[in-house]
């Protein structure tokens, strides 16, 4: 696992957006892992001014998001591909195909999650992932406790993460208790693994993943059994609390 540590969030956003914008440019139909939350902001927003500097075409790309909450209608304005239309799909102008995530709305989600899974095997599996991580160690929304082999499935979230996102959520709905992810087999399945941290209250979870052994208790230390993933931190994040 190799780490970087970097100034800024943004700075962070920077070097990944044209890391991001190189393999695309080897490989254009690049199957690319996306994530949601507050941690790669910045990247979305240095890869579209990227994008307008010099422009790249990414009409073969597919992309593949972790998770989406269930229930969950995708028009939503709390839906992940609500966020991931406004912050990314909407100003690239991807087109509907290219993007995927897990259907909140499906009445059957165990056939949805075979779906989603079976489609990124057919894509030839995720050359390039982005993960953020949960202040409880959670990558997606795999939970402390899931094996490092699960599959695309239905989830209940704790309430550690429950609370967490809360703030996401303006319109006084509640968060939902379920979700439907990406599981850690998958994404340990991945070609290259990108994790970001960042701010102060990473920096726990970050001691953690930088220390101990991995277990299914931080989910997100199984790519220290990867052999192609880099950590990114800013100062904040990587500050060590004792
Ligand atoms: C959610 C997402 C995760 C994300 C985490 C951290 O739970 N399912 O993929 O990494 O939040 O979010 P943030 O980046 O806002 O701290």
């Amino acid at each position: 696992m190799k780490i970087i540590k970097l100034s800024t969030p943004e700075e962070i956003g920077m070097q990944l957006a044209k890391n991001l914008y190189q393999k695309i440019q080897v490989k254009p139909d690049l199957v690319i892992g996306l994530a949601t939350g507050s941690t790669p902001l910045p990247l979305y927003a240095a890869f579209i001014k990227l994008l307008k500097e010099k422009p790249l075409d990414l009409s073969h790309i597919t992309t593949f998001n972790l998770d989406e909450y269930y229930p969950m209608s995708s028009s939503n304005p709390n839906s992940y591909y609500f966020f991931m239309n406004k912050f990314l799909f909407s100003p690239l102008k991807l087109k509907r195909t290219q993007v995927n995530l897990p259907d909140g709305q499906s009445k059957n989600y165990r056939l949805e999650c075979l779906k989603y899974e079976n489609k990124i095997n057919s894509c030839g599996g995720i050359d390039w992932q982005l993960l953020g991580v949960g202040v409880n160690g959670h990558i997606g929304f795999n939970e402390p406790g899931s094996k490092f082999n699960s599959l695309t499935r239905r989830v209940m979230l704790t309430q550690s993460t429950i609370n967490a996102n809360r703030r996401f959520f303006k319109s006084g709905e509640g968060v939902p208790i379920y979700a439907l992810t990406m599981g850690l087999g998958v994404i340990s399945r991945t070609k290259e693994i990108h994790l970001i941290a960042t701010g102060e209250n990473k920096a726990t979870v970050v001691q953690r993943l930088l220390t101990e052994d991995p277990s299914t208790n931080l989910p997100a230390s199984i790519i220290k059994k990867h052999p192609n993933a880099t950590v990114w931190l800013d100062v904040q994040a990587a500050h060590t609390k004792v």
